[in-house]
């Protein structure tokens, strides 16, 4: 595997499942594959899952894992191309790149969408510079448009606790204060269009998904006409698309609260955190007994590991 960024770079999706479940029960199996192997993990946002799990994975492989926090402690990296660098930023990602590369076997990236320019974004502009310029595999770790290693998680998590064949599971807007990237939503659609689940997408207008992750899913404007007889339940906020980056709607009836969750068919609650309780979804329902929300971020772990365990084995 060169890069993880899309469904298909894990290849076939039920024989990576049926891997991540027996990775998850041997997980230092591999342990062989990682020696005298580094993982460098750059940062430009902040993180609690994706770094931790991420260090977990490559440990669990034997690996090496050294983490870059851009802007914490590191020099400011320039991104754009062109630009007299006369500001406060004292290196430019063009030089920093290949350095990071030669230092390492694998790169994992956290850059979240600028959410000013579209075109920017959905290029994953700065992701690309990197498999680029550093001449290794890459491995997004929420870049601007998607969040692999998450909806890979909630995919294993929902293998776990499905208890029909083909459940029906909703991806709702939730409200939230501040404006969010689309990286989670476009890649948790993307995964469950690959999977052998009912995709149903709810949320106000303008927050329609790029066509390009939302495929075949069934859009419906009604959240609680959605949520009927749901097997699980997706909370998730993210900005607008029409128009771009803007919190155009803050209505707090969007609150996932037992109402919401009375409606499916007694659905797990999911959500790939941080969550602002009272916000995105009631204490009620994140504290229930069907809440999935720990269990979906042991899952990372295994997501992470299974994606740097196929680019180790590519390296054998
Ligand atoms: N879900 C997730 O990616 O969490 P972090 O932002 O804490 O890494």
């Amino acid at each position: 595997m060169k890069s993880f960024f899309h469904v298909q770079d894990i290849g076939d999706l039920g024989a990576a499942l049926k891997e991540a479940l027996e990775v998850k029960a041997n997980p230092f199996g591999w342990k062989h594959l990682g020696a005298n192997r580094t993982i460098v993990l750059v940062f430009f946002n902040n993180s609690l899952r994706t770094r931790l799990s991420s260090q977990k994975a490559a440990l669990n492989l034997g690996m090496n894992p050294i983490v870059l926090n851009v802007n914490g402690d590191s020099w400011k990296l320039e991104t754009g191309m062109g630009v007299v660098m006369d500001s406060d930023k004292s290196e430019h990602l063009r030089e920093a790149i290949p350095v990071i590369g030669s230092y390492c076997d694998i790169i994992g990236v956290r850059s979240f969408a600028g959410l000013k320019d579209m075109e920017f974004d959905y290029n994953e502009t700065i992701l690309k510079q990197f498999i680029e310029y550093s001449g290794k595999p890459v491995i997004s770790l929420e870049s601007a448009t998607v969040h692999p290693c998450q909806a890979f998680a909630d995919l294993i998590t929902i293998e776990e606790h499905r208890t029909n064949k083909r459940p029906k599971v909703v991806l709702s807007w939730a409200p939230h204060p501040k404006c969010l990237p689309q990286a989670v939503p476009n890649s948790f659609a993307e995964w469950m269009n690959a999977a052998d689940v009912d995709l149903v997408i709810t949320h106000p207008e303008g927050y329609e998904l790029d066509p390009r992750f939302a495929g075949n899913a069934n859009i419906e404007y009604d959240q609680m006409k959605a949520l009927e007889g749901a097997d699980f339940v997706y909370a998730k906020n993210w900005s607008s698309t029409k128009p771009y980056g803007r919190n155009i709607c803050r209505d707090s009836s969007w609150t996932i609260d037992k109402a919401h969750m009375d409606v499916t068919d007694n659905a797990f609650f999911m959500h790939c955190l941080p969550v602002r309780r009272n916000v995105i979804v009631t204490d009620e329902v994140i504290d229930s007994p069907r809440s999935l929300v720990i269990p979906e971020a042991a899952n990372r772990v295994v997501s992470a590991q299974v994606v740097m365990k196929h680019m180790l084995e590519d390296m054998q």
